[in-house]
């Protein structure tokens, strides 16, 4: 095997960091747990990218796509179908709360946000109200990385190499309670605030312009932000008051990682579409789908009517075939009901490292957690550029890694230490996050 670098261009990779060191390269995986090419073992904290969520070694899965493949690898979703497009697109709208019934499929996360965006143009226009083509999201919101997805995106860091970007990506804030700006002793009063401002944004950039939402169940970046109560009750009403789609993005919140398929359901609010990727195969193939209403795709429906959008690999025959082995291990071995019958003890384990003065906070719902770290406690005081880039860059991420543990140290909002294990964890895996973190958390906190 070549040298990592030498053709290889990492995504998201300071390529430079590696001219002395050696590309961790990942080989294999087994349950939670993966090895390098030196035989190592490492617990997948983050299953690979929020992504592994059945585990990694499914035979199953991996049968499921030679079979497919050798029947039919290939054909398009364009004009034609194939069995699984059509299964897997039943099987879903089952699994979707109300009348999220059509399913569009794409190749990943991105592209079911661009699909949602356009889709949500298109059905305003097509419903006589062509000015709406606004799209309001939160800030350190990440949405991904194509052009418009970027625009949705509220990170400065990754925007600013590829402006001008696609107009009308408009931002609101996110729920940090952590370090609310208003209303930080009342979470209730809090999220009804930051649902507000959602209203506000609408009414300063005027109704007819705007015509979705984009929300996250928890939001990623930034460290899991999970709902206040009442947030997406209100956040629904806005929606309705100002005829705006509410768009939940759950590239990573669906397929059980908040312990339901979506986690839409488990806060109790009702989306007009859904955007999904990632779990729905656990990664064992490329698959995204963008999910909408019944009533976002009745215009369409007409004698000459086309949602004129797709992708040549949407819905690859290989990938929707995987994807119905992985609901059925899902509904075998009940993998939704598994983290919400564990989530309590994950968290429980993961408070544990409160005792340490570096750990701001804890927070997250299900398997999906954010640890934030501080330099002071009391204050919350954050740490500067230059400590950051010591902290997180220069040494958190290599010593979780070096301990055993893979997992995610992320600083493009306050730093966090973020956790998203396969969902088959248990006790067993949350103890050695926690005793790896401890560890490299306290010798973190020695050094600065
Ligand atoms: C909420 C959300 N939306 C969209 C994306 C983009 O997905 P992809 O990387 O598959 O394009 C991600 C990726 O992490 C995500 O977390």
């Amino acid at each position: 095997m070549g040298n990592a670098t030498d053709h290889l261009w990492m995504h998201f990779t300071r390529m430079a960091s590696y001219r002395e060191g050696e590309v961790p390269t990942i080989v294999r995986g087994e349950g939670a747990y993966v090895w390098d090419a030196q035989g190592r073992r490492y617990l997948d904290g983050l299953a690979g990218l929020f992504v592994v969520n059945a585990g990694h070694g499914r035979t199953e899965l991996a049968e499921a796509s030679a079979k497919q493949a050798a029947e039919l690898a290939f054909f398009p979703l364009w004009s034609y179908a194939h069995p699984t497009a059509v299964e897997l697109a039943e099987r879903i709208a089952a699994l979707t709360p109300g009348d999220l019934n059509r399913v569009f499929f794409t190749t990943g996360g991105a592209e079911a946000v661009e699909a949602a965006w356009k889709l949500a143009r298109a059905y305003y226009k097509r419903i006589g109200k062509p000015t709406k083509h606004k799209v309001v999201s939160r800030f350190i919101a990440y949405h991904g990385t194509s052009m418009g997805a970027l625009s949705i995106t509220g990170l400065p860091g990754i925007k600013s190499d590829f402006e001008p970007l696609v107009p009308g990506g408009i931002k609101v804030p996110n729920t940090n309670f952590y370090r609310a700006p208003e209303h930080g002793d009342d979470i209730e009063a809090f999220g009804r605030w930051a649902a507000d401002e959602i209203a506000r944004a609408i009414e300063r950039e005027g109704p007819d312009t705007v015509a979705a939402v984009f929300l996250e169940p928890v939001q990623n970046s930034g460290g899991c932000f999970p709902p206040p109560p009442g947030y997406f009750e209100r956040v629904r009403e806005i929606c309705d008051e100002y005829d705006v789609l509410l768009v939940s993005d759950e590239v990573i919140c669906a397929w059980g990682r908040l312990g339901e398929y979506f986690g839409a359901v488990r806060y109790g609010y009702q989306p007009d579409i859904i955007t999904t990727a990632k779990g729905l195969t656990s990664g064992y193939s490329p698959l995204g789908a963008m999910i909408a209403s019944d009533r976002l795709m009745a215009p369409f429906l007409g004698e000459t009517g086309m949602f004129a959008h797709g992708v040549t690999f949407g819905g690859h025959p290989v990938s929707c075939a995987v994807a119905l082995a992985n609901l059925d291990i899902f509904a075998r071995e009940d993998l939704t009901g598994h983290v919400r019958a564990n989530e309590a003890a994950f968290r429980a384990t993961l408070e544990k490292l409160n005792d340490l003065p570096i750990v701001g906070e804890v927070r997250g719902d299900g398997y999906f957690y954010g640890i934030e770290l501080v330099k002071d406690k009391a204050t919350k005081a954050t740490f500067d550029d230059d400590e950051s880039e010591r902290l997180l860059r220069g040494f958190l991420s290599t010593a979780l890694f070096q301990a055993g543990l893979y997992c995610r140290a992320d600083d493009r909002g306050d730093p966090v230490v973020q956790l998203a294990p396969p969902l088959i964890a248990g006790q067993e895996q949350f103890d050695e996050m926690e005793q790896i973190l401890r560890a490299v958390l306290v010798e973190a906190w020695q050094r600065l």
